[in-house]
């Protein structure tokens, strides 16, 4: 049994469905369901008893409490957090109660559960922390990728608040001895990703007849990896990462935001042509750059690849091509996160 945090989220939910699939037990899922979390994406586990789904809060500490000593949890991975830049640009408030103030909860919560434990079970488990790369800023152009002893110089009130976390989870093992592994990734993408983000809202808004919105020049650069590749880095960091170590995650993907965009234009152009028989990069609208923004993100995944053996199986392409065939094979699932209050969002945030 394990504890997974956001698991009715993007990368929560593909943890969880591919752990489940590969018969390594049981999954208590505690998930907030903001608008991020759905339970839609967890529809293949409905009737599956090994997965365990609660509605609650990370920073609930009585309820963490309760679900640990019930359950008797291996390790907790931690997925939960507000994930969205520019929504901690228009409001950061909630970030700092679920990333910071939530996480302490957690920790304050398996820090009390691991010390009922004795023995192996004691010594096995494992408190696993999911944070981003964009903790350590923004590199220039020729600069080293970022490893795991550049300096933490976060942004946005996302960073901040993620870098915060990843914080308090290093003092939890130095000052307690409790047993963290934090892992450090860049730009996921794959099934289930919410439409807020640039590879999703592309398609979304591609398939609509919408803008295809570019943030400034659209040469800011990020590190693609693809969600199932990240999944099994925390796996292998679960099983075998050293206490106390922080390993960063990446697919040696780096790619300028306009190139992406060109690169899903051109894919959906062979897999679903326009009516009109024209290309989807018509579409592209130039607009008003976000604050803040960060040049450019490049992990160097060297560190996971020589202590654990570690290495994503997908390239950009291969990736990049499944998530829009699934996209194209489940609209439905995407009429229903689209609905409601994620106009709202859209509405406000692209005025
Ligand atoms: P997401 O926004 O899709 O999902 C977050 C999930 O957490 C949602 O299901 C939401 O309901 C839940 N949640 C939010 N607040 C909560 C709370 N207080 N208590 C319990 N549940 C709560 O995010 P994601 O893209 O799946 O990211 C997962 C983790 O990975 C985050 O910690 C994020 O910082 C990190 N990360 C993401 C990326 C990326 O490219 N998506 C890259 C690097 C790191
Ligand atoms: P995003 O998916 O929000 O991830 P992050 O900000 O965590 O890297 O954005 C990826 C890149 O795409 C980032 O440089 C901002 C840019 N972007 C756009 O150009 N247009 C958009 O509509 C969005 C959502 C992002």
């Amino acid at each position: 049994m394990i504890l997974v945090t956001g698991g009715a989220g993007f990368i929560g939910g593909n943890f969880v469905m591919d752990w489940i699939a590969a018969g390594l037990g049981p999954v208590v899922n505690l998930d907030k369901l903001t608008y991020a979390g759905n339970l839609d994406s967890l529809k293949s586990l409905e009737s599956d008893p090994r997965h365990i789904f609660v509605q609650g809060d990370i920073g609930d500490t009585a309820l963490v409490s309760e679900l640990l000593a019930r359950h008797r949890p291996a390790a907790i991975v931690n997925f939960a957090a507000e994930s969205h830049v520019d929504r901690s640009i228009d409001g950061p408030a909630e970030f700092i109660r679920t990333n910071v103030v939530g996480t302490f909860g957690l920790l304050e919560a398996a820090r009390a559960y691991w010390n009922t434990l004795e023995g192996e079970q004691k010594a096995a488990f494992r408190f696993l922390h999911v944070s981003t790369d964009e903790v350590y800023g923004s590199l220039d152009k020729d600069a080293p990728a970022f490893s795991e002893t550049n300096r933490y110089e976060p942004n946005s009130p996302y960073s901040a608040t993620k870098a915060a976390s990843d914080h308090l989870v290093r003092a939890y093992y130095h000052t307690y001895g409790l047993p963290v592994l934090t892992t450090n990734c860049s730009n996921n993408y794959g099934p289930f990703h919410f439409p807020e983000k640039l590879i999703p809202l592309v398609i979304h808004n591609a398939l609509a007849g919408k803008p295809l919105p570019i943030y400034g020049d659209g040469q800011q650069i990020r590190d693609w990896l693809y969600v199932k590749d990240h999944c099994s880095a925390i796996r292998r960091v679960l099983e075998a990462g050293t206490p106390g170590e922080v390993y960063n995650v990446g697919g040696w993907n780096e790619k300028a935001n306009l190139d992406v965009v060109h690169t899903l234009c051109a894919t959906l152009d062979e897999l679903q042509p326009r009516a009109d028989g024209k290309s989807y990069a018509e579409q592209i609208t130039f607009v008003k750059d976000r604050p803040g923004h960060d040049r450019r993100y490049a992990i160097d995944a060297g560190k996971i690849e020589r202590e654990l053996g570690w290495r994503p199986a997908e390239t950009f392409e291969t990736g990049l091509r499944k998530t829009v065939r699934w996209y194209l094979d489940n609209q439905a699932w995407v009429a229903n996160v689209t609905s409601g209050a994620y106009q709202n969002w859209i509405g406000k945030q692209y005025a």
